[in-house]
């Protein structure tokens, strides 16, 4: 399907792995000139060959905290009118909430809500006076399903959530939409990362705790990476200008709840 994002211009924030990787795939396959973004220069120069090789798109790596207004401002100068953002950062470690001290919650809220705030405010002006754009916020399935010492991402996010249902409505009229996804379990570094944390805690080892997780999901797998970039770029696509201020699990059915 031709998505309709040919010469369309996308910031993907945290791209050099993972989720935000696969996002900024799937919109360079779609036809997209891509910022992609990362702290580590060398894993984001890596990443921008890569994508640059399969697709042929621009491919403009920043490396920069996304969580700083320095980082920020690099972004947002990358390109000189932007169609779609992709927002995205790294989560707060996990940890049990008693244990979380008035900076960890800060720096939660900062990461995880002010953030991505920030950056719909510096697009968004552009995307209404063109008459396209498309927001897309990676969240998490902890925002409607919470799990266990992750509970200021869920917080944060939820934050975000509600903040943008209200913004979304102020911006339709002009083919501008906002919406989240919300992953389940994906393979990726950070969820090794969070596996190992939990194996430690737990005497076992990583694998075991992924396979236990697996045990979870009505699907019977973690997601792969690919197919939350390919519904990033579905929600990004000109054929998505009526869905806005949506959440769409992508869970593999393990959200109990038929709404
Ligand atoms: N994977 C899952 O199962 C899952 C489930 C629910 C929610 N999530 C959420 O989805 C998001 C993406 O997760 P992921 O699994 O794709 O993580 P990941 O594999 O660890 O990748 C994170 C990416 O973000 C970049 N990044 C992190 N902090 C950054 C910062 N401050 N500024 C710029 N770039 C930054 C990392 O590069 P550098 O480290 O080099 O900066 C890397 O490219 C996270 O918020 C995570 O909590 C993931």
């Amino acid at each position: 399907m031709d998505l309709g994002l040919k010469g369309k211009r996308a910031i993907i924030c945290a791209s050099s792995k993972g989720l935000g990787r696969a996002c900024a795939m799937a919109l360079a396959e779609a036809g997209c000139e891509v910022v992609i973004n990362g702290r580590d220069a060398a894993t984001l120069e890596a990443t921008a060959k890569a994508i640059a090789e399969a697709t042929g798109a621009h491919v403009i790596p920043i490396a920069a905290d996304v969580g700083t207004p320095e980082g920020r401002k690099a972004l947002l100068a990358a390109l000189p009118e932007v169609d779609i953002l992709v927002n995205n950062n790294g989560g707060p470690p996990p940890k049990d909430f008693r244990q979380l001290s008035h900076a960890d919650m800060v720096a939660g809220v900062e990461s995880n809500m002010i953030t991505p705030i920030e950056l719909i405010q510096g697009v968004i002006d552009g995307m209404v006076a063109r008459k396209f754009g498309r927001i897309i916020n990676i969240t998490s399935g902890s925002v409607k399903m919470p799990l266990p010492q992750l509970d200021l991402s869920s917080g944060a996010r939820a934050g975000l959530t509600a903040f943008v249902a209200g913004v979304a409505r102020q911006v339709a009229g002009s083919n501008v939409t906002i919406n989240s996804i919300l992953p389940g379990a994906f393979l990726t570094d950070r969820l090794r990362t969070i596996a190992a944390g939990a194996a430690k805690a737990q005497g076992t080892t990583a694998d075991a705790v992924l396979a236990a997780r697996t045990k979870t999901i009505p699907a019977g797998r973690l997601g792969d990476p690919q197919e939350f970039g390919q519904l990033c770029a579905y929600l990004a696509s000109a054929q998505a200008g009526y869905i806005t201020s949506q959440n769409f699990l992508i869970d593999g059915g393990t959200f109990p709840g038929a709404f």
